[in-house]
């Protein structure tokens, strides 16, 4: 058993080593990044480094990376080299430059190598080694290559992020369990993540009691699988939510993403049921094609992801969908995606994310031939995205004259307006009347851009 309290967090006593060596870190993916960045950026500054700026006032820049697609890892490379130009440009020295992440776990020394190659390799389980590999490093010039690596899945890894100035959209998040036993056969991210591993409910409830003492209202819980969370096969994801919702002063839950096959209908009970926990659903369909889910091994069938969907809109008042879709798997044929629109007229999503398919080295489904062409995936893509826009516009014509309650979130990008979320996931506008961020604020829907609400007449 991982004994989540002796584990990495503050585990070491606070250092010197940093010697206020500035570190700059870049965030890429998924929001498991976006908190294991944060985790780092506490580890270091209990060792005395300093969280640096931006590029240009660091000693070091850490880019925590995505593997999920092959554009996603050729933008890391490219942006190695556009770190270099940037600073020479600046007519600043050059800078040590490390890799986090998914990318760090995957590919490993093979990032010494070549014109972008850096200096340092640090996997998602590793972080803890960050410390003494930077001091490490920046005892040495970043014109003198080094090659740093740590990588390889520790059961044990369980970061704690401390709280946040920054929460995601006035979010805090909270990874409850890392990696995952699923092994959809495009997905790269058992690789990077390795197997699952939770959390204990005692270390989450202590953590969101510090993050609610520090001042937070609401927290995401976060994991590839947030649905076959279960602790020592004894405390499920449902039971985790009453846990959760148990603590005072914590106001709003929300989670990110569940597994369809994980969702129980006693899962959902607890959702409808329990007030804090937020009725927005994200649950990645990919296909609705039979055929293409067996072959993703998604381990559900349409008709009974349509089930599920149909048992959420009754269990939890309220509900809103959203979902991941990916076209041009290998043997997609256009019954297939046609099957796979079907499924957006049934289910009307909220949001979709919809992805060409990536083949990843090593994945199952690399052994089978990527035989739908670019500017077939192309095609496809963009009809998912014009039909979900057809969709949604019938949809939220009809929210306009109901009147919603949200959080203020943050600033608009339009000046002089403030960005309002609902507990179900839907945003809307609000003109500046001195509200601040974590307000609870009504206004009347006078309509819609995008997916983004207005208020004003
Ligand atoms: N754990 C989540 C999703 C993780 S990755 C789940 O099980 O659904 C986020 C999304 O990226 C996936 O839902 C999928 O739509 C997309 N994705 C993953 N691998 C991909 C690949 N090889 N090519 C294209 N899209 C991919
Ligand atoms: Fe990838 Fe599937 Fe695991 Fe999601 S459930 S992270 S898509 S293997
Ligand atoms: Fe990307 Fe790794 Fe997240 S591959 S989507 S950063 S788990």
């Amino acid at each position: 058993m991982a004994d989540f309290q002796n584990e990495l967090k503050a585990m070491t006593p606070p250092s010197d080593t940093g010697n206020g060596c500035r570190v700059f870190i870049e965030t890429y993916g998924c929001q498991m990044n976006a908190y294991d960045s944060q985790a780092i950026n506490g580890l270091l500054e209990n060792d005395g480094f300093e969280a640096a700026p931006n590029i240009y006032d660091a000693d070091v820049v850490l880019l925590n990376t995505c593997s999920i697609r092959e554009l996603a890892e050729h933008k890391i490379t490219s942006r190695v080299g556009e770190i270099r130009r940037q600073r020479r440009n600046a007519d600043l020295p050059p800078v040590n430059i490390g890799i986090c992440g998914c990318m760090a776990e995957r590919l490993g020394n093979e990032l010494h190598k070549g014109v972008n190659r850096v200096d340092l390799v640090v996997g998602v389980d590793s972080y803890d080694k960050l410390p003494a590999l930077l001091a490490d490093l920046t005892k040495s010039s970043p014109t003198k290559h080094r090659k740093l690596t740590a990588t390889g899945h520790r059961n044990d890894a369980h970061y704690v992020a401390p709280p946040s100035l920054y929460p995601v959209n006035n979010s805090h998040l909270v990874t409850i369990h890392k990696g995952c036993d699923y092994k959809c056969t495009y997905c790269i991210v058992p690789y990077t993540r390795g197997p699952q591993s939770e959390k204990s409910p005692e270390a989450i409830e202590a953590e969101i009691r510090s993050l609610v003492d520090s001042g937070a209202q609401e927290v995401t819980l976060l994991g590839q699988n947030v649905t076959a969370y279960n602790w020592q096969k004894n405390l499920d994801f449902a039971a985790l939510l009453e846990r959760v919702s148990d603590i005072d002063g914590l106001e709003r839950i929300r989670f990110l993403t569940g597994h369809p096959k994980d969702m129980h209908p006693h899962t959902m009970d607890a959702i409808g049921s329990l007030e804090k926990v937020c009725p927005w659903l994200h649950l990645p369909i990919q296909s609705g094609s039979n055929a293409i889910l067996k072959r993703m091994k998604r381990l559900y069938k349409r008709e009974e992801y349509l089930d599920m969907v149909d048992y959420a809109r009754k269990a939890i008042p309220g509900a809103t969908f959203s979902t991941d879709i990916i076209v041009g798997f290998p043997g997609e044929t256009e019954e297939d995606f046609q099957a796979t629109l079907e499924i957006l007229r049934l289910v009307k999503y909220d949001q979709i994310f919809s992805f060409k398919y990536s083949e990843r080295p090593g994945v199952p489904a690399a052994k089978l031939a990527d035989n739908v062409s670019l500017d077939e995936k192309k095609r496809r893509l963009a009809g998912i995205l014009s039909l979900q826009e057809e969709i949604w516009n019938t949809e939220a014509t009809r929210q306009v004259g109901e009147t919603w309650t949200g959080i203020v979130e943050t600033a608009a990008r339009q000046k002089g307006f403030w960005r309002v979320r609902t507990a179900n996931n839907r945003k809307f506008l609000v003109a500046d009347d001195h509200q601040k961020i974590g307000d609870e604020v009504s206004a009347v829907i006078t309509g819609f851009n995008n997916t983004t609400f207005l208020t004003v007449e």
